[in-house]
């Protein structure tokens, strides 16, 4: 049963809740988890990625985006941006006429800027998401309730997250100015925006998790809502063959130690919520997905 304070229920209120973790844990196949459970409680949701080698797609079972918004079930869109996209259609914008726009589009000063400016082209994601969120769809797209972005693996530290303070400090005026200002705020409204960090249960995607969490709170002053330690190999059976017998029994034995001793470090480290999930036989995509979302509902509901 659903409770009031459950975490899916804490999440459902947010409208932008920002997918991050290290390289290859699952942060895209959580995110279109997430995503399905949404759709399914009833929220407009779209799913935002920046990825080039766009893969949300191949998860869901869709078209690729290629920029554009695609349906992929009633009340859930995926859509692939690309950040240089943004900043020259804000240029676009800005500029009416469009042979200066060309001329600054083309020019070596505003390709530099948009590539080097740190943080930029972050702010920018965010910024379009925040257009999309107050109902800038195209015609006939309906507002979302909810952005999932799937940010790209950071590595340490919280770049995706601070890129828009760090503009606003640095640009304090102009329309680049302002957007990073509006999106520096509403990303430390832990009312609308929230982050769900993914992990597996191994020492280098904990040790980055235990990282992330801790420069989020000394940088951001923030925690995130949902650490999900993903791909987790089954507990072991009470019976366990001696050594050597079965060595199939062998490999799932010492990954799961593993998986065992790094959950441990994880809640030593961070007391907020916690979701499990397995690792599925199944190969990337909807089926995948399906599974998976089960068995976040059942984590997610249970108010852990
Ligand atoms: N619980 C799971 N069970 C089985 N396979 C999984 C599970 N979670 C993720 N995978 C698989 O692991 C691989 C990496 O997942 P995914 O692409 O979602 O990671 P990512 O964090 O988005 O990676 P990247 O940092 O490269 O974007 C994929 O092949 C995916 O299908
Ligand atoms: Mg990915």
């Amino acid at each position: 049963m659903q409770t009031e304070n459950s975490i899916f229920a804490r999440l459902t209120e947010l409208k932008l809740i920002v997918v991050t973790g290290k390289g290859g844990v699952g942060k895209s196949t959580l995110t279109s988890v997430l995503g399905r459970l949404f759709a399914d409680a009833g929220r407009q949701t779209f799913l935002v990625e920046v990825d080039p080698r766009e893969n949300l797609h191949q998860l869901l079972g869709v078209p690729p985006s290629g920029g554009d918004i695609v349906e992929v079930a009633p009340r859930l869109r995926v859509q692939h941006i690309e950040p240089r996209t943004i900043l020259d259609d804000l240029v676009r914008e800005k500029l009416k006429v469009d042979v200066v726009a060309s001329k600054v589009l083309a020019s070596p000063v505003h390709k530099h800027f948009t590539e080097g400016a740190p943080g930029l082209k972050e702010a920018a994601v965010f910024g379009r998401i925040l257009r999309l969120l107050r109902g800038h769809t195209p015609r006939g797209i309906p507002t979302p309730d909810v952005v999932i972005l799937d940010a790209p693996a950071t590595g340490h530290g919280v770049s995706w997250l601070a890129a828009a303070q760090l503009v606003a400090d640095v640009i304090s005026s102009g329309p680049i100015g302002h957007l990073a200002a509006e999106v520096a705020a509403f990303l430390k409204d832990n009312q609308q925006s929230g982050v769900v960090v993914i992990t597996t249960g191994e020492e280098m995607p904990v040790q980055e998790t235990l990282e992330l969490i801790h420069s989020m709170r000394i940088r951001l002053n923030q925690a995130p809502e949902l650490v999900i330690a993903n791909a987790l190999y089954p507990t072991l059976p009470p019976e366990i063959p001696a050594e050597g017998e079965d060595p199939l029994f062998d490999l799932w034995y010492s990954r799961r130690q593993i998986n065992d001793s790094e959950l441990e470090r994880l809640d030593e480290g961070w007391l907020g919520p916690l979701a499990e999930l397995p690792i599925l036989p199944i190969e990337p995509g909807p089926a995948l997905v399906g599974r998976l979302s089960r068995y976040l509902k059942r984590e997610l509901e249970t108010g852990s």
